[in-house]
């Protein structure tokens, strides 16, 4: 087995669906767990779920569930998310399981008996959504300061994790590992902000609820939301455990090369998990990679603005290399970045679409041209196959350097760089003009140096767009041993003469502005249905969405539901709407009125089928126009999978009738 790499993310909050903010860990940690993989190390990949505390309790309360089954039901759609995106992870915690519970509670125990954690009174602020407590001097404007949601004022009986004993050889530690906090302009924050005001003592257990790991000296304590969840990182991986094999595998994998955080929880990792292993004198993580947030035009993502994203709306619509490629390449991972329709219709058409697919269709279409199919045998380099030959190197080493450094956006780009020269390769050798003048031995060159080219992209492209990359190497029907890190340094190391499949494009090609109206229509006002735009290639192979998997949605109250005025229309008339090949036009008669009502089902009816039908109408959901056309109201259908079936009211009912 190969040297270690132990990589984390955080364990998510099942107290919501999940968006596509946090989906952006996950896909970066997984590049690099791929990457590493493909480098031969023995990789620990592992996420999880974070599922005790105030706020999990309150919402199963909400939901009139036992907090266990609500957790089941979101853990169930996290991990679909996961599974849809190509999440290679070798380890799904959650807290709630007894490898977890038991330790942490052991672990309590100890460090009450050795004298780091004490019982005290806690009097100050709490956060419930961040579950956060925070001094008077924190607050801003009376609000918590990282979220700018309300606080409350508590006072209990808690327990006390002695931070204050730690710092100094906190500050050593920092000193001398200068790779700790990434990016380093992290550490300056960290040490400002929170360790010279003087760090204080921790409250590190809760009386006001009872969701958690209860403190077995004294039960109605449970242990704080944030020292039960760190140890996650230790629990998973056998820490303490009474199983041998799982303890070798802390042995084997403890400390963790790198832990993959948003900037927001960056100091829980660099101030009080370091503390915590020190008390429990354990080494410490080599890494904490506190990455930047992916905003909206409005600003933070959040559920009362209504402006998340749902991830598995995208990889349904655009499958879920496309998804990766644009987190992974669109923000420098550190950085701050806003997410607009107009930034990932354009990758996925330019970066995606053109420059890849373009390179890797052609050149497949030009070896069936012009050489039945097969890869055939280089002659000697004229200078230009040697410059691409040279890039292609270069491109390796920049490649590794920039993953190492886990700037993923700029090791794509490295990749990129490859891939747009070996499309201007192409330009500028003009194989089909060598094939006109039967310049055979040239034309062979030129087609096994395109080869070449593209069998270093797909091989580099792995860990980022794994789907993609698979089918790359499927296509050119590279072997095991040509498709390895090793192989990447020797541009030669593929033997010619297999057969390349024609294929189908990777990617399809989007009309950028139809495709951008529809994606807000899709992500803001979704009230039409609009089918996935499969690529014209295999299609994405997502499981469909599950009933179990909406389970989790916020469950609404009677009255929400009747503000939604649903009645039974008669379709009177039906046609396509021009230049949108997805939509009909439908005049719908609701008893004192006639309304127009554009749908996107134009792939599952024809316009004649429908008309004579008595549906079921969304009558006052405000009009919006699609491709130009108003819609007046929204029809209801069922979907699943690949078939859309519109919901048919009762034939006696007349047009106008209530349906509630
Ligand atoms: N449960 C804690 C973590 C415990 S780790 C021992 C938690 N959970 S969370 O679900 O609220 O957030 C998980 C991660 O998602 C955090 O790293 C957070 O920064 C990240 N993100 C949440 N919204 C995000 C964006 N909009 N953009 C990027 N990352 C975001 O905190």
């Amino acid at each position: 087995m190969g040297e270690t790499f132990y990589i984390t993310t955080p364990i998510y909050y099942p107290n919501d669906k999940l968006h596509i903010g946090h989906s952006y860990t996950t896909v970066a940690a997984d590049a690099l767990a791929r990457y590493k993989r493909l480098r031969g190390f023995d990789v620990m990949y592992l996420t999880g779920t974070d599922e005790h505390g105030q706020k999990i309790q309150t919402r199963a309360k909400e939901a009139n569930q036992p907090p266990i089954e609500f957790l089941n039901d979101i853990i169930a759609w996290i991990k679909d998310l996961w599974t849809r995106l190509d999440i290679s992870y070798d380890d799904f915690i959650r807290t709630t399981e007894e490898r977890h519970k038991s330790v942490v509670a052991k672990l309590f125990d100890r460090l009450v008996k050795q004298g780091d954690i004490y019982l005290g009174t806690y009097e100050g602020w709490y956060c419930t959504p961040c579950e956060s407590f925070w001094n008077e001097r924190d607050l801003v404007s009376g609000k918590c300061p990282d979220c700018g949601r309300d606080v409350s004022f508590v006072k209990e009986e808690s327990y006390f994790f002695r931070m204050s004993k730690y710092v100094d050889r906190l500050l050593q530690y920092y000193d001398e590992h200068p790779d700790f906090i990434l990016p380093e302009s992290r550490k300056a924050e960290m040490v400002n902000n929170f360790i010279k005001p003087g760090l204080q003592d921790l409250c590190v257990s809760r009386t006001s609820f009872d969701w958690g790991i209860h403190v077995p000296e004294h039960p109605e304590h449970v242990v704080y939301v944030w020292l039960d969840a760190l140890t996650n990182y230790i629990t998973a991986i056998g820490y303490d455990s009474p199983d041998e094999n799982e303890r070798e595998k802390f042995e084997r994998y403890w400390p963790a090369d790198v832990h993959f955080v948003g900037k927001d929880i960056m100091r829980f990792h660099v101030i009080y998990w370091p503390i915590i292993l020190m008390a429990l004198g354990l080494p410490l993580p080599k890494r904490v990679y506190g990455h930047g947030f992916f905003m909206m035009k409005d600003g933070k993502m959040s559920k009362s603005k209504g402006n998340v994203i749902d991830p598995k709306l995208l990889i349904n619509r655009y499958g879920s290399d496309a998804i990766r490629y644009f987190l992974l390449r669109e923000i420098p991972f550190g950085q701050d970045g806003v997410f607009t329709p107009e930034a990932l219709v354009q990758r996925l058409n330019f970066d995606l679409a053109n420059d890849l697919g373009n390179l890797v269709h052609r050149t497949a279409a030009m070896l069936h041209r012009f050489a039945g199919g097969v890869v055939p045998q280089k002659s000697a380099y004229d200078p230009v196959d040697e410059a691409l030959v040279g890039l292609a190197n270069a491109v390796v080493n920049d490649f590794a350097t920039h993953m190492d450094e886990m700037q993923f956006s700029v090791a794509l780009t490295d990749v990129w760089r490859l891939v747009r020269q070996t499309n201007k390769y192409i330009d500028e050798t003009a194989p089909w003009a060598l094939n006109k003048a039967q310049n055979t031995d040239r034309l062979n060159t030129v087609l096994y140096t395109m080869v070449g080219a593209i069998r270093i992209i797909a091989v580099l492209l792995l860990p980022a767009i794994p789907r993609a990359a698979a089918a790359i190497v499927e296509q050119y029907s590279f072997k095991p041993a040509e498709t390895t890190w090793d192989s990447l340094f020797d541009y030669e190391a593929f033997a010619a003469g297999q057969t390349v499949e024609q294929g189908q494009p990777l990617f399809p090609r989007l009309e950028v502005e139809k495709e951008i109206e529809e994606l807000m229509n899709l992500t803001h006002v979704g009230s039409a249905i609009a089918p996935s735009v499969e690529p014209q290639g295999e299609a994405p192979k997502q499981p469909t969405e599950t009933a179990s998997s909406r389970e989790e949605t916020s469950m609404i109250d009677i009255d929400t539901f009747h503000q939604v005025e649903l009645r039974v229309g008669l379709i009177e008339a039906a046609d396509k709407v021009e230049k949108a090949d997805k939509l009909l036009r439908l005049q719908v008669n609701l008893g004192e009125e006639t309304r127009q009502i554009v749908s996107g089902i134009a792939a599952f009816y024809q316009p004649q089928d429908l008309v004579g039908k008595k549906i079921i109408v969304v009558a006052n959901l405000k009009p919006a126009k699609l491709r130009g056309v108003e819609s007046q109201g929204m029809l209801l259908a069922a979907s699943h999978g690949d078939a859309v079936h519109v919901i048919e009211a009762p034939a006696d009912m007349p047009p106008g009738a209530v349906v509630s």
